[in-house]
């Protein structure tokens, strides 16, 4: 039954939403732990020494972070929000990696004093975290993120220190002449949904290249190198007219690649005794986006003057924000029934924007029926907003096939509990008005 999806591992999804509303997030806990073991086995099989950071932005349910804790991945965060988040999940200091452009100086303070990995993204911020490792007199390791031509991917310049026009080469010497700071690291991150893995293997050449040079430069030892995320999930990206099957890496290859140029920039490290560096990944995407599915059901549809079928649903791009750029799989819950024609699938909201998908092929719609839109995980639930729509529940089938509520569906409170109404303003018709 391939056309149409009548349950999450097991689970039926008609009674959930019965249960649960719709619009419904449903996340597969076994997707979500295989597809990181897969991705430890990959890289695990070809380099000695590999940590996965789980980005927070790409999906920072606590549940789901917790999930791949447990399966060992340390913590990677861009904010004081997701550093405190982290820590509340209660994630070691010790064990997350503070990356990011803003670090307020209080979160700052806290990262050194708990030993987190941080990320120089600027020299001001360098100049933030000499003054706090002096105050706290304590020699504080530190990494700074590097921005530089792959030739395969944009150049994010507006992250981290650039390698061509020496910012880079500046901050290893400005962090060299300090007391109080130790360079022990470099990261970069290259993009996202990244589909050739030659530009993996080109950053990991130029990144260890740099790794030699400022070794040499300043006599430091570089114990890391962190390459970010950017690994492809089974979604397909607009304007990418093949399936992602033939497109899309997996683990393996994405592996090979990287490990493959690691090994060979650093052959000439153990007979100059010098250590392997830890290969550090912060893979997001490519883990959580396969293991959720939102469910959405149609509540009206029309036909269109240029005679397509048109639905619109009760969920749109205010909790389905990758729609933007991505065309995710559609399926009835039961199925099929009639003839497939072009349908354009609109989500609830007053604004013409709100497109879910802009052309699929699929059978007549009728009011109340739902459909299973994927893959989901990755950047919804983070990047979803309260416009127009309160946001629904987020339920989880476990292995063990129980189904538990990782976010309930909110309520009015939950968005306009935090508004104050002054005084003059209580009585929105005051008596006497004229009608
Ligand atoms: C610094 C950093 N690391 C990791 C990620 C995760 O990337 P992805 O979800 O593409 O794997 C991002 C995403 O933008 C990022 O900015």
């Amino acid at each position: 039954m391939n056309d149409c999806l009548p349950d999450i591992d097991g689970v039926e999804i008609a009674p959930l939403l019965e249960q649960c509303g719709s619009p419904l997030f449903i996340v597969s806990e076994k997707t979500l732990r295989e597809n990181v073991r897969r991705l430890r086995r990959a890289f695990a099989a070809r380099w000695p020494r590999v940590r996965h950071g789980w980005s927070y932005k790409t999906n920072y349910l606590g549940a789901i972070c917790n999930i791949l804790h447990q399966e060992g991945s340390w913590a990677e965060v861009v904010s004081e929000f997701e550093y405190r988040k982290a820590r509340a999940n209660g994630v070691p200091g010790s064990r997350i990696i503070f990356n990011g452009p803003w670090k307020p100086a209080g979160i700052l303070e806290q990262a050194v004093r708990e030993g987190a990995i941080i990320h120089l993204d600027h020299l001001d911020e360098l100049h933030a975290l000499e003054q706090i490792a002096g105050k706290l007199g304590k020699q504080t390791p530190v990494g700074i993120r590097l921005n530089f031509d792959t030739g395969y991917t944009d150049s994010q310049t507006r992250f981290g220190f650039n390698i061509e026009s020496g910012a880079a080469g500046d901050a290893v010497q400005r962090i060299a002449a300090s007391r109080w700071l130790k360079l022990t690291g470099l990261h970069s991150h290259i993009g996202t949904f990244v589909l050739d893995v030659r530009a993996y293997a080109a950053q990991m050449r130029i990144m260890a290249g740099f790794m030699e040079e400022v070794e040499r430069d300043t006599g430091c030892t570089i114990e890391y190198l962190d390459i970010g995320g950017g690994f492809a999930s089974s979604n397909v990206r607009q304007g990418l007219s093949l399936p992602p099957g033939q497109v899309m890496p997996d683990f393996e290859q994405y592996a090979e690649a990287i490990c493959g140029a690691l090994t060979e920039a650093t052959r000439g490290r153990s007979a100059a005794g010098k250590p392997l560096p830890v290969l550090v990944l912060e893979t997001g995407r490519a883990i959580v986006d396969d293991a959720e599915t939102l469910v959405a059901t149609v509540v009206g549809g029309k036909q269109l003057p240029d005679g397509r079928r048109a639905a619109i649903l009760d969920a749109g791009v205010n909790i389905l924000f990758t729609a933007l750029w991505y065309n995710h799989e559609v399926k009835p819950l039961r199925p099929p029934d009639g003839i497939a024609g072009d349908t354009v699938l609109y989500g609830p909201l007053c604004m013409n924007m709100d497109v879910v998908r802009a052309s699929i092929m699929l059978p007549p719609l009728h009011v109340g029926e739902s459909l299973a839109i994927r893959p989901v995980g990755a950047y919804n639930n983070t990047h979803w907003m309260q416009f127009g729509q309160l946001r629904p529940a987020v339920v989880m089938v476990t292995q063990s096939g129980r189904v538990e509520v990782l976010r309930a569906a909110e309520q009015l409170n939950d968005v306009s509990g935090l508004e104050e109404m002054p005084d003059a303003l209580r009585q929105p018709f005051p008596q006497g008005l004229p009608e």
